[in-house]
């Protein structure tokens, strides 16, 4: 089981960083623009990007996505992205932690990340699905604790188990399973898609099992019928991946649904974020955070400083956007700053 998962990995991490692991349609941010503000009647060092999220203070709101454990290059990844997320004060997540379930010997892929950056906000990762077969509560709990995590994500990827070969399909009754969670942990549940987005009943359901957060996760980035497409051998499986390549509510269209349904409720939104602008975009149209996961990846693993490098340009852009929209600070972006594009 465990050798099965390690190739899973380290197949995904192959795979992931090609072009053809994106969608080609975009997020849906790019229908609506910042209006500029020629009197932001402020100095661009006045720009505040401080956060506090789930209790917790951040120096910017932004999260590095679940992505990854398990092998011997996710300890170098998670290594280099929890240096960056320490040196600029972002949150981070790591990939499911089911293979240290299985298979202790997983677990220094993961620890590591609390090793080398002491102060961050962390969360850790499973498998809502993963609650149909033999994962309980003290699993959960368990994941959190040997992370040192601050709370635990819980990923819902329907598509992504349909095609997969060993893919775990039984969706039934997960409101009830992550309520149970929810209940029996003293640390935050929150719950994301990986990438085909939340819709507002599954927001609403999750709210009502006591969810403390959800991250939309929309279509417009990494595709993960795409990626088990290209790593499926059997030729049904891989014209799977070709034909919901592009499923999905895009990020934008997600973010809003959701904020409709639940006004005020912490969302995160991620899928096909690459910018700072994306990002002020996003969180302006609703979204308490902003993640984002394939352009880290690639710069993680080419190293540490590569990943610094990346969400301090990011910083840098999102601050940019901040002045020249008059956002003195994060709560100040609002829809009230939002145009939709005309074309
Ligand atoms: C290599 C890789 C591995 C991932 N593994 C996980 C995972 O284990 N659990 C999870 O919830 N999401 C996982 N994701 C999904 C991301 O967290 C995110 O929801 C998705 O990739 C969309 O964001 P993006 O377009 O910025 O990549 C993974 C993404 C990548 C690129």
């Amino acid at each position: 089981m465990a050798k099965t998962l390690r190739r899973r990995k380290e197949e995904h991490l192959r795979w992931a960083v090609t072009p053809e692991a994106s969608m080609r349609r975009p997020n849906g941010l790019e229908r609506w623009e910042l209006v500029h503000r020629a009197l932001p009647e402020m100095n661009l060092e006045d720009v505040d990007t401080r956060v506090t999220f789930l209790g917790k203070s951040l120096q910017v709101p932004l999260i590095i996505a679940s992505m990854t454990g398990g092998t011997a290059e996710a300890t170098h990844i998670n290594r280099n992205l929890a240096r960056a997320a320490e040196a600029v004060g972002a949150a981070m997540a790591v990939g499911s932690q089911r293979i240290m379930l299985d298979d202790a010997a997983a677990a220094a892929s993961f620890t590591v990340v609390r090793n080398t950056a002491p102060h961050i906000v962390l969360y850790g990762n499973l498998g809502a699905a993963q609650l149909n077969d033999g994962v309980g509560p003290a699993d959960v709990q368990r994941a959190c604790e040997v992370l040192g995590a601050n709370g635990m994500f819980l990923h819902l990827n329907a598509l992504q188990e349909a095609i997969q070969a060993e893919g775990n399909t039984d969706f039934s009754h997960l409101v009830d399973r992550i309520g149970a969670v929810v209940r029996a942990v003293p640390f935050p549940i929150l719950v994301k898609e990986v990438g085909c987005g939340i819709d507002r009943d599954s927001a609403r359901a999750l709210a009502a099992a006591g969810v403390a957060a959800i991250d939309v996760s929309g279509a417009g980035g990494t595709s993960w019928a795409r990626i088990e497409g290209l790593r499926a051998t059997d030729p049904r499986r891989a014209r799977m991946g070709a034909v919901f390549g592009e499923w999905g509510t895009p990020t934008a269209v997600a973010l809003q649904d959701c904020r409709r349904a639940l006004p005020a409720y912490p969302l995160i939104a991620s899928g096909g974020i690459r910018n700072g602008l994306e990002a002020a975009k996003a969180l302006a149209l609703g979204a308490n955070m902003v993640a984002l996961a394939g352009p880290l990846l690639k710069a993680a693993q080419k190293s540490a400083d590569e990943a610094i490098a990346a969400l301090d340009t990011l910083t840098a852009e999102l601050r940019v956007a901040m002045f020249v929209s008059g956002a003195r600070d994060v709560a100040s972006l609002t829809t009230r700053q939002l145009r939709r594009v005309r074309r």
